[in-house]
């Protein structure tokens, strides 16, 4: 595959931003961090498309009822947390359809072998999770996201680079059959790519390791206090690269307070409890105004409906015409 540079999108000139995150399960700071920080401070940087992958948490959600509510909750939880509807086109997977038509398109240049490399889905064949096709050809539909919208940047966390390589591996196969329509996405990672979770592992909802972004108060407490640390006696020092409780504290504190942590942390004297009490501290106090603002939006179920509507609108309009395109270029109605 020739690697072709990503090219800016064509009505506004600036970068063409998407992502999406599954609601298969409360967001988490690992989400946060990894990915949800990044879609928010992008807002004015591009294009942005962000979305509610709904038919990927098929592949694991299989219950009407939950998966409707865990949609509106990732819905609550991006607005609280910054997200504008009126900068960014924000919207459910499913609103689009014909994301899926361009997803069996792409399928049929796609080798079994690519999809066998994929890591996340090795990793859920290795914990004993029994694979439905749906999970194996995760990939495909992921691409079809981000190329039926023409992408140039794709903000996620460690986890999903390979998926946009594999992206790039198809758009550069579409390319070479038919005719070059797609420019090929980059992956964007923020500082903190891989965030541990309460037992040292890559934080994720389907490992039950979370500390959840809204979680406050008993519920909050309960979750720090399960991180996982060793059994070093209080009084004696501690390495505080080797602790999960400081990884996480280093999320959210500035250099000086990192460093007057890992000050202490070294003296001695300073136990994992007080530590994973300061973590609970930094944790209330910089998610509080988003734990307003979700308040406030959960007694406005329309003006949520209304914003991803809007969302969808817009998506619909740039994946129609991509579609078109697709079509007449690999012969079919168009
Ligand atoms: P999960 O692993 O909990 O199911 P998702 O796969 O839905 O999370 O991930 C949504 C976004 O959050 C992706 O961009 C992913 O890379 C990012 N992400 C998930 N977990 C982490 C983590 N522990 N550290 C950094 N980023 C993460
Ligand atoms: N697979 C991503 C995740 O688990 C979610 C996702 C679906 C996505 N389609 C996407 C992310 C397109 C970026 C671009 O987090």
């Amino acid at each position: 595959m020739t690697p072709q540079p990503s090219q800016p999108s064509p009505s506004s000139g600036k970068p063409r931003i998407l992502s999406g995150v599954q609601p298969s399960g409360i967001l988490h700071l690992g989400n946060f961090f990894g990915a949800i920080r990044q879609h928010i401070a992008l807002q004015d940087e591009g294009e942005c498309f962000f979305f509610i992958a709904d038919y990927h948490a098929l592949t694991t959600v299989q219950d009407p009822a939950k998966l409707r509510d865990l949609v509106h909750g990732v819905a609550l939880d991006y607005l609280a947390l910054g997200l504008d509807p009126r900068k960014t086109a924000f919207f459910r997977q499913s609103d689009v359809p014909e994301v899926t038509e361009l997803a069996w398109i792409l399928s049929t240049v796609t080798g079994m072998g690519l999809l066998e490399r994929a890591h996340s889905y090795k990793d859920k064949l290795a914990r004993g999770i029994s694979a439905n096709a749906g999970l194996f050809i995760y990939p495909v539909l992921m691409a079809a996201d981000i190329l039926i919208y023409k992408s140039n940047v794709v903000p996620v966390g460690q986890d999903q680079v390979q998926h946009i390589e594999m992206t790039r591996d198809m758009a550069g196969y579409f390319n070479q059959t038919w005719k070059k329509v797609f420019p090929l996405p980059e992956a964007r990672l923020d500082k903190a790519p891989v965030v541990p979770g309460t037992d040292g592992k890559k934080m994720s909802k389907s490992y039950g390791n979370t500390i959840d972004i809204f979680a406050e108060g008993a519920e909050l407490k309960s979750s720090v206090m399960r991180v996982v640390t060793d059994s070093t006696p209080v009084a004696d020092p501690k390495d505080p690269d080797k602790d999960n409780v400081f990884a996480l504290y280093s999320l959210f504190a500035s250099p000086e307070e990192r460093a007057a942590l890992a000050e202490r942390y070294r003296a001695g004297g300073l136990g994992y409890g007080d530590a994973k009490k300061m973590l609970i501290a930094k944790i209330d106090e910089a998610f509080a105004p988003a734990r307003a603002r979700r308040r406030a939006l959960e007694k406005e179920p329309d003006a949520v409906e209304a914003a991803l509507r809007q969302g969808a609108q817009r998506a619909n309009a740039v994946a129609n015409q991509t579609m078109r395109e697709v079509r007449a270029e690999v012969g079919l109605k168009s």
